[in-house]
């Protein structure tokens, strides 16, 4: 087909004025990406050969977000003084392949396009023999802000008019609205961005009127009847809020069609992986490159970035993970904190008020209760008890706590990094290990404990004393 020779022309460079944000528009995240990624994807999944984004305002981040999203797939071109999309698009055809047979250009501010709906436009040139320029065009009950579409008495389209520049009611009363997507021939789109000048309501050069310099020399705007529910532009965040929900119900009703429960209120960015039979419980946010194994179950409220959690895993109520690993039928929280390079391996139990840091549980390991492990190494099978803590960090390095198979650390101990408790090998409850502990052997380091009869009332007594002697 012909998106084979199609460079997407994609417009980006505006300020956003109306987001009233030191980011620029185009960089608002919804559903966990910026907003241009999606529109640039749309271009990349519909097979066009070459994407060209065209930036402005605040040009560095974003284009430092599209080479780390899309690396060399897109090129950036530069549109110095934002004075119209016009003028935009114009800055774009300078970076567009000799190549390119025909460009197909749209906006960058249109999170919910799809790959179909920019290439049925281009298309569109490929079917109809006489057409200069593709037009993507939809009927809606509220029109005010948008194009209008005006057609002459034979219906053929002449003109695009901005909201700002209609003359009449009538004109005001056309519901059929230009949502901004337009094919052509690259020659052809050269030749009537060079014939725009400003002469219009906002003083710009606007792209739009493309369409009535091909009709001025009789060639042919074929309209593109295009889905209305995913031509939304974003200008300002209550726009951002109303498109990220529809966002999110289109993710969502993807992964439950494809054997996922998911409640209500959950929130699934784009990117995230699930698999069938997982349950996703409500008030869940699972962003970046999380993946969730077949059969898992995350309950309540977790909280999970970049996660990858195997199948029959079970994350109970507030756990929060990022960068980490949940292993087979693993379980952990609620209230758990697994921070980055955290690897709970298969069987392994991390609970309550438990928070891990670059450590990795073996096969079968628990650590149940309230505990900090950072820079850990703990065997298969090893207990950990309530309130143990890895003394990782000495204020200049961090050091590694292991502790072999079925070893057994006692609750409230301190283990002193770097220090190894040697496999089956016990530390008594209460015991600051700061020397290795062989294999097999306990260590315990605390006070004797010392019973005085009769003490606690003679203390009583004195310190009552003390008390009244003050007053
Ligand atoms: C535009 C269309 C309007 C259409 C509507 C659909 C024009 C003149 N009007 O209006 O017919 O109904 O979109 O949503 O095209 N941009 C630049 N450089 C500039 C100005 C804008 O790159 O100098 C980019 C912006 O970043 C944005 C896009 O172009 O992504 C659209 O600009 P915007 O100002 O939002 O146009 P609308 O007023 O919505
Ligand atoms: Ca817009």
């Amino acid at each position: 087909m012909a998106l084979s020779t199609t460079t997407a022309l994609i417009l980006a460079a505006g300020q956003g004025t109306r987001m009233k944000s030191s980011t620029p528009k185009v960089l608002h995240p919804i559903s966990g990406r910026p907003l241009v990624y999606f529109p640039v994807k749309a271009a990349l999944d519909a097979g066009c050969a070459e994407v060209v984004v065209v930036v402005g305002h605040g040009r560095e981040e974003v284009e430092a977000f599209l080479k780390s999203a899309f690396g060399d797939k897109v090129k950036i071109a530069l549109q110095k003084e934002q004075r119209g999309t016009g003028d935009a698009a114009a800055a774009g055809m300078e970076a567009v392949g000799a190549g390119a047979a025909r460009v197909l250009v749209y906006y960058g501010d249109v999170p919910l396009l799809e790959a179909d709906d920019v290439r049925r436009v281009a298309a569109k040139l490929d079917e109809d023999p006489l057409a200069a320029v593709g037009l993507a065009t939809c009927e809606l009950d509220d029109p005010f802000g948008y194009g209008r579409i005006l057609r002459d008495a034979s219906g053929e389209i002449v003109e695009v008019r901005e909201q700002k520049d209609l003359r009449s009611d009538d004109e005001r009363r056309i519901r059929e609205i230009n949502p901004g997507i337009y094919a052509a021939g690259a020659a052809f789109m050269r030749d009537a961005l060079a014939s725009l000048t400003p002469n219009n309501a906002q003083g710009e050069y606007y792209l739009t009127d493309i369409v009535s310099f091909a009709a001025r020399q009789g060639k042919r705007v074929v309209a593109v009847p295009s889905r209305a529910s995913v031509m939304d532009g974003i200008n300002d965040r209550e726009q951002l809020a109303e498109l990220e929900a529809r966002m999110q119900a289109r993710i969502v009703k993807k992964w439950r069609l494809a054997g996922v429960t998911i409640r209500a209120g959950a929130r699934i960015e784009e990117g995230v992986v699930i698999e069938p039979d997982a349950t996703i419980e409500t008030g869940c946010v699972l962003r970046g490159k999380t993946v969730i194994g077949g059969g898992a179950f995350v309950d309540v409220g977790c909280v999970l970035t970049d996660v990858t959690v195997a199948e029959g895993a079970r994350l109970k109520p507030y756990t929060v993970g990022e960068a980490s690993r949940i292993g087979r039928a693993a379980q952990v929280g609620p209230f758990s904190h697994l921070r980055p390079e955290s690897d709970v391996g298969e069987d392994a139990h991390v609970g309550n008020f438990v928070e891990t840091k670059k450590t990795r549980l073996g096969k079968g390991a628990k650590a149940n209760h309230l505990a900090y492990l950072g820079d850990g190494i703990i065997g298969a099978g090893a207990n950990v008890g309530a309130g143990t803590i890895f003394c990782n960090y000495d204020g200049f390095q961090k050091h590694t706590t292991v502790i072999e198979d079925g070893a057994f650390i006692g609750s409230d101990s301190q283990l002193v990094a770097p220090v190894t408790v040697g496999k089956g090998a016990y530390v008594a409850t209460g015991t600051t290990v700061t020397r290795d502990v062989p294999a097999d052997a306990m260590a315990i380091a605390r006070i004797k404990q010392e019973n005085k009869e009769g003490y606690a009332s003679r203390l009583r007594g004195r310190l009552k004393a003390a008390k009244d002697a003050k007053k």
